[in-house]
């Protein structure tokens, strides 16, 4: 494990060919201003563009993920100053992380904290893990995807619930609708999460790029689309070290020795 850049209002630390973000604003429960965004798409973006990280894992606390974005900074703003901040572009500029990225849940995880989880790859969740979208409490709705990424992961009656009505989702619900995917003790799920991370990172990191995009892809495109991009992919993976070297060590019945190229 080592430390590397100091941030404000985060830690950033690497464990092998994993890089692990963790929000650190625990008087306010890790809510999400400004700078603690900036900083977050920082550090992510730093660990992309490191050839020796292999995958991100981003955290918060065991008491809270996040518990939203921070309601001190948005109270008196009025819609063209709402209009014209970047603050909810934040969220959206993760997309564009080429490495997977695992959201390691526990305690309070809610509104934009929610959405942030939401915008990573995979999410795993202490016991105790409580997903929301309290938006509606404020006199507003989800406004860094929650409606749309909610939907999609859990399907329109729960995600309706959880917008109009403040429903909070438990970890093992979570688990049962789709939106994470695996529940640990408390005590457990960051080295879970980073396990996991770990495993991903010791693979071809071009195709674990690809794959990636190719997911992802699902969900913004028709069928058929989606379907052609995946086999453009796939064949362009064929000029890759990677592929040779992972078939013949296939067959050679050897471990394969990833270069990504
Ligand atoms: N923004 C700013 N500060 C927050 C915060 C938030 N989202 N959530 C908690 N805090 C602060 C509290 O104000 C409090 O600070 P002080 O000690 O200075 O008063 C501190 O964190 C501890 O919070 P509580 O005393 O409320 O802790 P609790 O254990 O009693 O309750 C909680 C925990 C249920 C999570 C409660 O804090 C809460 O309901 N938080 C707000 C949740 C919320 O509404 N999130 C949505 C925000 S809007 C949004 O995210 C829009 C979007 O889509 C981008």
């Amino acid at each position: 494990m080592s430390e590397s850049k100091s941030y404000e209002n985060i830690l950033v630390r690497t464990e092998g060919r994993v890089g692990i973000v963790q929000l650190n604003r625990p008087k306010a429960l890790n809510a999400l201003d400004t700078p603690t965004m900036l900083e977050v798409n920082e550090a992510l973006a730093a660990f992309d563009a490191d050839d020796s990280i292999g995958c991100l894992v981003l955290t918060g606390s065991e008491k809270a993920f996040a518990a939203g974005a921070d309601i001190k900074q948005m109270a008196e703003a009025s819609v063209v100053q709402q209009l014209n901040m970047v603050f909810l572009d934040l969220w959206d500029r993760l997309q564009s992380v080429t490495k997977p990225i695992i959201a390691a849940v526990s305690g309070w995880c809610l509104g934009g904290g929610c959405e942030l989880a939401m915008v990573c790859d995979m999410i795993v969740a202490s016991e105790s893990a409580r997903f929301g979208q309290p938006e509606i409490n404020l006199g507003i709705i989800p406004g860094a995807g929650g409606t749309q990424r909610l939907t999609r992961a859990v399907g329109k009656a729960i995600a309706m619930e959880m917008v109009l009505a403040n429903r909070h989702l438990t970890a093992q619900e979570a688990l049962g609708y789709g939106l994470v995917n695996r529940v640990a003790p408390v005590e457990q799920y960051l080295d879970e999460a980073i396990k996991l991370a770990a495993d991903i990172a010791s693979k071809s990191p071009v195709a674990v790029r690809v794959g990636k995009e190719a997911v992802n892809k699902a969900f913004e495109t028709t069928l058929a689309e989606g379907v052609y991009l995946e086999r453009r992919l796939f064949t362009m993976l064929f000029g890759t070290e990677d592929q040779k070297e992972g078939m013949a060590a296939f067959i050679a019945k050897r471990p394969a020795e990833w270069k990504g190229k």
